[in-house]
């Protein structure tokens, strides 16, 4: 099939390179031209996908990307990946969703299956995307992208692929599509179940990490260990999902997709009261960490050198979205600390480098493989986020 991705960011790259893998044409539109050269000198910018196998596809013309919309009209599937952030309000900003369609209007002039993978909620496809799509009779699918960056078990072949269509006849376009390079399709009866599984998928996960968000400060509070109980409770052989806690959420899903279904929410009337606590203990928890930190260096870090180790928002990723260590280290610098922080995989963020991993404290926020563990424990006063450095202070 000729393919074309609207967006090729971590969702629209992989899903281009899994599809060019799979043997079909693939043009990869994006409205970054720094962004398309380098993808097209075979320059990865995402974890998952290998400067080796792009450049490969680049050479066999299996990939190429554009920052000219014409080279989406004529395709037969056309997958539109754009970011779905919140506004300064914390409502959806589908700007990047309407600009997607009205590019297609614009451009496209030959009927294509258009799908979205763009998380966002029920009615997206339908409303905001085949309303607005005017000229063309196309096709129609919804099938939310969950891809996980970074994580090497689970990738887009065998995580099971969602499909919801307006006619069966794009749900059988997009079976066929998605099938030459996914093991499983699982067709559900509309694309609002599609959407709304998606963003249900990401808020159970916002709030059961609330939960032992939570649940740490509590056991904190009763002089045990949170995470040994967790671990306890999660012997139990059913009925209970392990969760773990840490500084707080981040990337680009956990802490933005689950306002998505509370804005749909509102708007029928049904308050979501589990979102709006998940969001409040999460974002509260660099104030906890940051807290800590000070009871833990004799009462005060003023004047003290702080090292935040691991900025990222997960491990082994370099994505800085979202991530906590943004409000810890504002948080410390706001108790009078001289704050650096050290991230190889970041390198530069927020105008500031990587720095030496030393300090009078040093706070792991989040844990990349390769870790200096010498150098951390070298410091004098360790506060661990992450559960995984034995006979320190942590949550
Ligand atoms: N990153 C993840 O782990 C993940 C996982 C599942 C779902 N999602 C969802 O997938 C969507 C995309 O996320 P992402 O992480 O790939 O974002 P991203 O920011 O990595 O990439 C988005 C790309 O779209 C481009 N873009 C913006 N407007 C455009 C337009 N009008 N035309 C063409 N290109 C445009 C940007 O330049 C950028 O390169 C979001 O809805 C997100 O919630 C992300």
């Amino acid at each position: 099939m000729r393919v074309a991705i609207i967006g090729q960011g971590y969702v629209g790259l992989t899903i281009a390179a899994d599809a060019a893998a799979a043997g079909n044409t693939v043009l990869g539109f994006d409205v970054n031209p720094a962004l398309v050269a380098q993808l097209n000198a075979g320059v990865s910018h995402i974890e998952g996908i290998s400067n080796n196998s792009l450049a490969s596809f680049v050479a066999s013309g299996n990939y190429s990307a554009s920052t000219d919309a014409a080279v989406l009209d004529g395709a037969d599937v056309i997958v539109i990946a754009v970011p779905t952030p919140l506004d300064g309000d914390r409502n959806p900003d589908l700007s990047y969703v309407h600009s997607a369609a009205d590019l297609i209007t614009q451009y496209v002039k030959s009927p294509a299956l258009i799908v979205n993978e763009s998380t966002s909620y029920p009615g997206t496809l339908r409303n905001e995307i085949a309303a607005r799509i005017t000229g063309v009779e196309h096709l129609y699918a919804s099938s939310p992208e969950r891809v996980d960056p970074g994580n090497t078990q689970w990738r887009t072949k065998n995580t099971p692929r969602l499909i919801g269509g307006l006619t069966p006849a794009a749900v059988a376009k997009a079976r066929e599509f998605y099938g030459s390079f996914c093991d499983e399709i699982i067709e559900v009866s509309s694309p609002e179940v599609a959407e709304a599984a998606k963003i249900f998928e990401n808020t159970f996960r916002q709030v059961n990490i609330a939960l032992v968000n939570e649940f740490a400060q509590i056991a904190d509070a009763l002089g045990i260990s949170g995470r040994e109980v967790i671990s306890a409770a999660a012997t139990k052989p059913y009925g209970f999902m392990e969760f773990k806690p840490g500084a707080g959420v981040g990337g680009h899903c956990i802490p933005v997709d689950p306002s998505y279904l509370a804005h749909v929410a509102n708007q029928v009337g049904v308050p979501a009261t589990f979102i709006k606590r998940a969001n409040e203990v999460n974002l509260a928890m660099p104030a906890y960490v940051v807290q800590r930190v000070i009871a833990g260096s004799g009462g005060s870090i003023a004047g003290k050198s702080v090292v935040v180790v691991g900025v990222s928002y997960k491990a082994n990723v370099a994505d800085t979205r979202e991530t906590p260590a943004a409000a810890v280290i504002d948080l410390l610098r706001n108790n009078g600390a001289t704050v650096t922080w050290h991230d190889d995989l970041v390198g530069s963020w927020r105008g500031e480098t990587s720095a030496p991993l030393k300090g009078d404290v040093a706070v792991l926020v989040t844990r990349h493989d390769g870790l200096d563990l010498a150098a951390l424990q070298a410091c004098g006063y360790v506060f661990d986020c992450t559960g995984t450095i034995a006979g320190v202070d942590g949550i």
